[in-house]
């Protein structure tokens, strides 16, 4: 088989980037390893930036987000259970979308069936050759066949644990990474949030996050030690830890109920440079992973493919190679920013555990500030509503 560009992963990456190329006429062939089902499974944050909402519309999926998303103008930040909203249309003028990342992915699954783009999933040992000579080819086995594609560029949408990043030749890859020593034990509920917008709560009990997905839909998370199992959190202790954190008012307000989905992930900075090698480029989790606080995964993820779908689209249009060779830099910039951002917002709310005094004072007194400061506050809400692309 030939295509014009090979999609490794049919997470949002890969499915936003054949969708933008299905559009504008250039031919994709998008292989993922596991089932749409599977895909679907995955449960993950849900705040749009402005920008990531605008190139869904470029996609073409606008339609059921216009209607099912929430526009929140800002968010609460709680210290001790006493909460301060910072606004971020009052400070810069812009909001949030909160819409679920798998309902991004469900869109734009539904969206590839109706353009008819090719989608192959459950592909097997998937490998990748001739990155470096311009005869790129992607290997990979359905069902028990061996298959090949041909194809002019590799765009390695394939996650943190894809084989993308991993045929980059370790001499050229440098990879930087900051681990957290704790996670995130979250929880999706259907029962109508006892809050208006997200709260994010610093506690000495550790950190908790009262988010949503609709009207009817809560999603929560605490920070858990890293060692937890989830099979150690039944939901009455869930809600009793997220209740001691998230502030006596709300607590005495909310209503809980029996989890429809409860998991852990452990928290992580990582980002690999550089995001192009040859004729492959790297695109969200397969080149970077930041921290949940700040929900920037998926708006990063985003940012990539459409500096990626700019280059490709300059390339088949006018044979101009300029932006495809400034893609990782360019994407690369607006990375380290969130990466900055999402360290930021992760040291300043979460407890440390075995840390001294000294840094819990220095973070107590910058939520303070924050608290009193619009200038910090600004801050926040610029990068938090995303910074432009
Ligand atoms: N071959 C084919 N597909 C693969 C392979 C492989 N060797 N390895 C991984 N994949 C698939 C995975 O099964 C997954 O469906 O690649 C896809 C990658 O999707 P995501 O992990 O969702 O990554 P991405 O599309 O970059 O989305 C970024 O997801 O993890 C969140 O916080 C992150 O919100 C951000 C978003
Ligand atoms: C979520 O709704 O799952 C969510 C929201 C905001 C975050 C992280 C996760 O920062």
């Amino acid at each position: 088989m030939r295509t014009q560009v090979a999609i490794i992963g049919a997470g949002p990456a890969g499915l936003l980037l054949g969708q933008l190329l299905q559009r504008a006429g250039i031919d994709n062939v998008i292989l993922e390893r596991r089932t749409p089902d599977y895909v679907l499974g995955r449960i993950r944050a849900g705040v749009l930036e402005q920008g990531t909402v605008d190139v869904l519309k470029l996609a073409g999926v606008e339609d059921r987000l216009q209607r099912e998303s929430l526009l929140h103008e800002g968010v609460d930040l709680s210290l001790e259970g006493v909460r301060h909203r910072i606004s971020f249309h009052e400070l810069v003028g812009r909001t949030v979308t909160v819409y679920g990342q798998t309902e991004v992915t469900r869109d734009l699954m539904h969206a590839r069936e109706a353009f008819g783009g090719l989608s192959v999933y459950e592909a097997e040992s998937v490998a990748l050759s001739g990155i470096t000579d311009r005869r790129s080819r992607v290997s990979y086995t359905l069902h028990g066949d061996a298959r090949e594609i041909e194809c002019d560029f590799i765009a390695g949408c394939d996650g943190y644990h894809g084989v993308s990043r991993r045929s980059i030749p370790a001499e050229v890859l440098r990879t930087f990474e900051r681990s957290y020593p704790f996670g995130w034990l979250g929880v999706l509920a259907d029962v109508p949030p006892a809050w208006d917008e997200l709260i994010y709560a610093s506690s000495e009990r550790g950190f908790a996050l009262a988010s949503m997905r609709s009207p009817t839909r809560v999603r929560c998370y605490v920070q858990c030690p890293l060692e937890d199992q989830v099979e150690q959190w039944s939901d009455e202790r869930f809600w009793e830890e997220f209740k001691s954190r998230i502030g006596a008012d709300i607590a005495a307000r909310m209503q809980t109920g029996p989890s429809i989905e409860k998991s852990i992930a452990p928290l992580r900075s990582f980002v690999a440079e550089p995001m192009r090698h040859g004729q492959l480029f790297l695109a969200g989790d397969a080149a970077h992973i930041v921290p949940p606080t700040g929900a920037k995964g998926l708006n990063l993820a985003v940012s990539d493919v459409f500096y990626l779908y700019e280059g490709l689209l300059d390339y088949y249009r006018q044979g101009d190679r300029g932006s495809l060779d400034a893609y990782s830099t360019r994407a690369l910039r607006r990375v380290w920013q969130s990466v900055r951002f999402s360290w930021w917002m992760t040291s300043l709310l979460h407890q440390f555990p075995g840390e001294e005094e000294f840094s819990s004072r220095i973070r107590r007194s910058e939520l303070e500030y924050l608290f009193t400061s619009p200038a910090a506050q600004a801050v926040l809400a610029e990068n938090y509503v995303g910074l432009p692309l």
